[in-house]
């Protein structure tokens, strides 16, 4: 039999196969189970051993050189598909971003966002600490001893007792209940004057429509020599018309209790109802409007600048607290507060932002998407 001239058919045939399901069918046409090949391999049982010996190698190498043959032509169908796909699926990242899909930015981190960008022209840098805390620099060193009464009012989440405080001082380990632990470590890591924001993750075990278990805050903190309370309101004033966008914000500050600060003064804003929506702006004792809470604040407690490692006769300064979700609803209009994290696309894409619209000074803070 004319071995040569079936291979040299073979070949050609496999060399024109125009697509891989070609050349699919060519492989089982020759090597298939009733394949012309594998046929003629069966035939070599059935011959004397001298006609065996002659006709088995060519037969061998003919199954050998088609197999080859396949190989490499799926090899080279492959790699020109994948040329037209790549090609085909080529883009340019100089164009404008689709329209779909498309992603959001969180209104959390777009406030975040703004926050760190209106404190950074006033001098602020932005700090951060663990969400895992111990329970030093969460309510110890924040003048919060054991037993004190503070400490209830926060639904901590503890971890079990064996988990020990990182830095080997006692006391157990917890999920901080809001960002002033950022103050302590701030202190101690960076020594005075400070001017810093934190804004992160806090934790506390409640939940209904106003409260979710986890929520974000914004710390602020200035350490330096002479501060009083006017810088503190003047800093706040200042804050609060950068990020609503508006300069008849009005606040109202009223004596309050933090262990960690004193004096401490809760802040409240002005608002005023329009269509039975609050509206920030003006004064809440005039007609028709009324006050919110918004923040709490005061003095740096001596104490706490003590277990900052600084001298509080030396350095003084005053520390905020804000809602970050908080400061979201009033100034985008959401009312339902677990919302925020239900990862609804509906919601996301409705409150969202662009993600190319960065907040800038000079363009603006808060331009919905
Ligand atoms: N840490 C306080 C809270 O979570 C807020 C606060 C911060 C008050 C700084 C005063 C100074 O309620």
């Amino acid at each position: 039999m004319d071995y040569a001239a079936t291979g040299t058919e073979a070949l050609a045939r496999i060399d024109a196969a125009a697509d891989l399901d070609a050349i699919e069918q060519l492989r089982i046409a020759f090597l298939g189970k009733q394949g012309s090949i594998s046929g003629l391999l069966k035939t070599l049982g059935q011959m004397s051993p001298e006609e065996r010996q002659s006709e088995g190698p060519k037969i061998h190498a003919l199954r050998e050189a088609v197999t080859v043959a396949l190989a490499a032509r799926k090899a080279g169908l492959e790699s020109a598909a994948l040329e037209v796909r790549l090609a085909a699926e080529r883009i340019d990242l100089t164009l404008p971003a689709p329209e779909t899909p498309r992603g959001t930015v969180h209104p959390v981190s777009q406030v975040m966002d703004e926050l760190a960008e209106i404190f950074a022209d006033l001098g602020f840098a932005v700090a951060t600490g663990p969400e895992i805390e111990d329970d030093w620099h969460n309510f110890t060193a924040l003048n919060m001893p054991e037993s004190h009464p503070a400490r209830a009012m926060h639904d901590t989440f503890y971890f079990p007792d064996e988990a020990a405080a990182s830095d080997g001082r006692p006391g157990r380990m917890l999920l901080r209940t809001h960002t002033s632990p950022v103050q302590i470590r701030t202190m101690l890591a960076n020594g005075a004057p400070l001017r810093i924001i934190a804004p992160g993750r806090v934790y506390r075990s409640d939940s209904d429509a106003t409260h979710t278990p986890m929520f974000h805050q914004v710390e602020g903190l200035v350490i330096d020599k002479g501060i009083h309370l006017g810088h503190l309101k003047w800093t706040l004033e200042t804050f609060l018309k950068a990020f609503f966008e508006r300069e008849d914000i009005v606040l109202r500050l009223r004596p309050s209790y933090f262990p960690f600060t004193e004096p401490s003064v809760e802040v409240d804003v002005g608002f005023a109802l329009v269509n039975g929506r609050r509206v920030l702006g003006g004064s809440g004792d005039a007609p028709g409007h009324g006050w919110m809470e918004l923040l709490g604040s005061g003095m740096v407690n001596r104490k706490v600048i003590e277990f900052g490692g600084l001298d509080p006769d030396e350095w003084q300064g005053f520390a905020f607290g804000i809602g970050v979700d908080r400061l979201a609803m009033l100034k985008y209009g959401m009312d339902d507060l677990r919302a925020f994290f239900d990862g609804d696309q509906r919601w996301l894409a409705h409150y969202g932002f662009s993600a190319l619209d960065v907040p800038t000074l000079s363009g603006g803070v808060g331009t919905p998407a």
